[in-house]
């Protein structure tokens, strides 16, 4: 396992090149289950994730291959595998996206039930309900959803208690081949879903709705193989531009789109940083003080969940009082307690955490427990005084590429070692 090592007090200067959206990647992957045929995807990004999702298809029969760096190509002729396996689905909540897919092409799927992790429970109770719906049986055995349709999935009405981005990418990508018409309601409107339904469009699916909380879906036939970008992380965005906000200096943030960022540019911009939207680059600067403000989480265009670790350890730098509310899940504070080993001021009451901005921290061994919780300890340690070490990084190479070698470019004392 690495470490990564960080000497903090460094502002940084230079251009960061984003990469394609982890949680976009994953649901298009998963798609290219839904007919045979050679499936091309651009700009994907080279994460952990990635390749455990890869490695599912696989046991699924599907075989892919890199033309070039970020280039996939997917051939999924070979697909007659129904089954994702414990093994693999413990390590990735994610690949519950194959569960769709499968019963559209296959009427048949059986997929191991994530298990809890580090941020929460995180049921798939409202895919199996939107499955169902669509006339899929399903039942839970020896830790498995075992889901079978007689015939054909048939277009029915989804309406989700709380607007889940996989639950609603889930149901699209069956949607797309039952018999019928289909609405999801209460549908996320994350821009990885518009992602997915510009690919599933491409691809000979009939969607509208796209970008709002309501989606119609005409069932078709069949479908066939298409290529498709991968948009540009915005949660990657946010972190580097949280990562500006802790250590001072201006970066260019390229290959991004600022339209996906509401809400987070806003508040950043609320804490003193100067930020600069232009097409397809955020230009983020701060010399000036961080000042505290409060946060509540809330599903897009809201405050994004993966944001709010990185901005409360921007806050445990700001000298002021900063309210921070996790409205999505059960347990993602997990970084608070290794954020105090670094000197920060931060009480936790359920779901609320409040932060008592001490202006400076200061560097300690710490320990990643989840992916956005990882960011949020690379963040404080570019601001700290003296060395954060960081171990347990494989949490971090899950959703960031290159990360320290990213923000190395960009001026950061900061380097990888073998634990
Ligand atoms: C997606 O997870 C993202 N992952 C998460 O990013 C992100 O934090 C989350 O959406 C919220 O925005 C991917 O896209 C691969 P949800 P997802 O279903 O779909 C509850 C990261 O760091 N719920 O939108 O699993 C759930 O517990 C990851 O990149 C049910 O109760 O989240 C949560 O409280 C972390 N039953 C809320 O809904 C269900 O069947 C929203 O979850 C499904 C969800």
């Amino acid at each position: 396992m690495d470490k990564i090592l960080i000497e903090g007090g460094r502002p940084l200067h230079g251009t960061i090149r984003v990469s394609g959206a982890k949680n976009a990647a994953l649901p298009l992957i998963a798609a290219t289950l839904l007919c045979p045929g050679e499936h091309t995807l651009y700009n994907v990004p080279d994460l952990r994730d990635i390749r455990t999702m890869l490695r599912l298809l696989e046991t699924l029969g599907a075989t892919y291959h890199y033309p070039e760096p970020h280039t996939l190509k997917i051939n999924s002729d070979g697909v007659q595998g129904f089954e994702a396996s414990y093994d693999l689905v413990k390590t990735m909540r994610a690949s519950v996206l194959v569960l769709g897919p499968l019963l559209a092409r296959l009427r048949r799927a059986r997929v191991s039930l994530p298990g809890g992790c580090a941020i929460g429970a995180r049921p798939i109770n409202f895919h199996m309900q939107g499955l169902q719906k669509l006339g899929a049986e399903l039942e839970l055995e020896a830790g498995y959803v075992d889901a079978v349709v007689k015939k054909r999935l048939q277009g029915g009405t989804i309406y989700f208690d709380v607007p889940s981005v996989t639950g609603t990418e889930n149901m699209l990508m069956a949607a797309a081949l039952a018999q019928g018409t289909t609405l999801i309601k209460n549908a996320a409107k994350e821009p990885e879903i518009g992602n997915l339904v510009d690919m599933l469009t491409a691809m000979g699916a009939q969607i509208s709705g796209r970008d709002t909380d309501m989606l119609t879906i005409q069932g078709v036939d069949e479908l066939q193989p298409a290529a498709t970008t991968i948009i540009a992380d915005r949660i990657e965005t946010g972190t580097y531009i949280a990562a500006v906000g802790t250590a001072g200096g201006e970066v260019t943030l390229s290959h991004c789109n600022p339209r996906h960022l509401p809400s987070f540019l806003e508040k950043m911009r609320a804490v003193g940083l100067s930020i600069e939207e232009h097409d397809s680059s955020i230009v983020a600067a701060r010399s000036g003080p961080i000042k505290s403000v409060d946060v509540k989480t809330m599903p897009y265009p809201g405050f994004p969940t993966d944001l709010q670790a990185q901005i409360m350890a921007l806050m445990t730098c700001s000298t002021g009082l900063s309210v921070i509310d996790e409205t999505i899940f059960e347990n993602r504070f997990m970084h608070v307690a290794e954020l105090h080993r670094m000197g920060a001021d931060i009480r936790v009451e359920g779901g609320r955490a409040i932060v008592s901005g001490t202006g400076r921290l200061s560097g300690a061994p710490v320990m990643a427990t989840d992916l956005r919780a990882s960011a949020s300890l690379v963040v404080a340690g570019l601001a700290a005084e003296g060395v954060t070490t960081i171990s347990r990084v494989y949490h971090l190479d899950r959703g960031y590429e290159r990360l320290d070698e990213k923000l190395q470019k960009v001026g950061a004392c900061i380097r990888r070692e073998k634990e």
